[in-house]
């Protein structure tokens, strides 16, 4: 068992610092220098996407997460419609099918029962195909689905999810794009994201080595019962993910809002006892996301905040600004990611909870 953990003292950490192996696996033979392989993703794949007229999302978790920042993605570079929501929700409802609807279920193990439940309801409703991006070969999605995609994150033992979101994030990505280019999307543009994409790796490297500034930031939050995570944008699910992994390994509640709601609500929560993490947009959202900060640190809050070095947030009494090397805004969600994990991990550790095993959770969720 310790000899899998390796140098690590826990599956996560190992997990997370997987990342740039096993994003760049799930990205060989899919991409060239400049474009996605189509054919890379099923021999059918070309003459299914032609006609794909909508997205539709399904997934549990952390899964889930991969899919609300697939549907910024989607509608953004592919211009299709796209919903996104949980399969314990979509499973026990009734839907309106928009015609040449694809179904695309996201799942690390493949063995969720309510995700499974919403596939095999969606197959027999009338959608386009189904589409699944699994992490592992054989399970039920994989064999239940028309068109497979699977993340090579290899083995994950964490409960909290990691390397499994990294890599859906990426196969989401390259699908999107091959979807994209059947909706219009120009070579040139198509070059720029796949370019985004290979420096990805480096990226996710070049992050984790910030772990002793952030390890030295999670001491902020060891004593505390409540935190916010603000994103905007493809941000706000990275910001529900950090929020996530901090509920399920550390114990404390943890809330994720869309930055622009926070004077709807969530403001009335704030003073010194309530750390705000928030994941900064890469693009000119990081305006607005500035004055939302002010509103922050008015109430006497203390703010977390994750963002381009560029984006010229100094810190300042109550700000903390954790410097992110330059990214491009499509892949920024998939970079972002890693400092949050990163962040759990050592709460966790600060508070002595078992972190490969949280209490009251398993690791595939196979009932109801
Ligand atoms: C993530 O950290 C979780 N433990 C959990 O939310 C998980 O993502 C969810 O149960 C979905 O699992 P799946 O991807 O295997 O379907």
């Amino acid at each position: 068992d310790s000899a899998d953990k390796g140098e690590y003292r826990h599956y996560m950490l190992k997990e997370i610092y997987e990342q740039p192996k096993v994003i760049k696996a799930t990205m060989e033979g899919r991409i060239t220098a400049t474009r996605v392989l189509e054919q890379a993703l099923g021999t059918d794949a070309e003459n299914l996407l032609e006609n794909v007229r909508h997205v539709q999302i399904i997934a549990c978790g952390t899964s889930y997460h991969a899919g609300m920042v697939a549907r910024y993605w989607i509608e953004d570079l592919a211009g299709v419609p796209c919903s996104v929501e949980v399969a314990s929700e979509f499973r026990y409802r009734k839907h309106v099918i928009q015609p040449d609807t694809l179904f695309l279920c996201i799942s690390q193990s493949g063995e969720t029962a309510d995700t499974l439940a919403a596939l095999r309801q969606a197959k027999k409703a009338g959608f386009r195909a189904a589409l699944a991006i699994c992490n592992v070969p054989g399970s039920s999605l994989v064999r239940e689905s028309d068109l497979v995609i699977m993340t090579q994150a290899g083995p994950e033992i964490g409960v909290a999810s990691t390397k499994a979101f990294t890599t859906q994030l990426t196969a989401l990505l390259i699908f999107t794009l091959a979807l994209a280019r059947h909706n219009g999307l120009n070579a040139e543009r198509e070059a720029d994201i796949v370019k985004a994409i290979h420096l990805l790796p480096g990226q996710v490297n070049d992050v984790l080595a910030l772990d002793g500034e952030i390890e030295e930031m999670s001491k902020a939050f060891m004593d505390k019962n409540h935190s916010l995570f603000l994103g905007r944008g493809s941000q706000y699910p990275v910001a529900m993910e950090g929020a996530l992994k901090l509920k399920e390994i550390s114990y404390i509640h943890a809330e994720a809002y869309p930055a622009g709601e926070l004077k709807h609500g969530p403001l009335a929560l704030v003073d010194s006892e309530m750390p705000v993490v928030t994941v900064a947009p890469n693009n000119d959202l990081v305006e607005k996301l500035k004055s939302n900060l002010e509103e922050v640190r008015a109430r006497g809050g203390e703010l977390f905040v994750f963002a381009d070095k560029a984006a010229d947030v100094k810190p300042e009494e109550g700000l903390h600004v954790m410097q992110i090397p330059s990214v491009h805004e499509i892949t920024a969600p998939i970079v972002y990611t890693v400092p949050l994990q990163l962040l759990s991990y050592h709460v966790a550790v600060l508070k002595g909870t078992d972190v490969d095993q949280p209490r009251n959770l398993a690791k595939s969720v196979t009932v109801e």
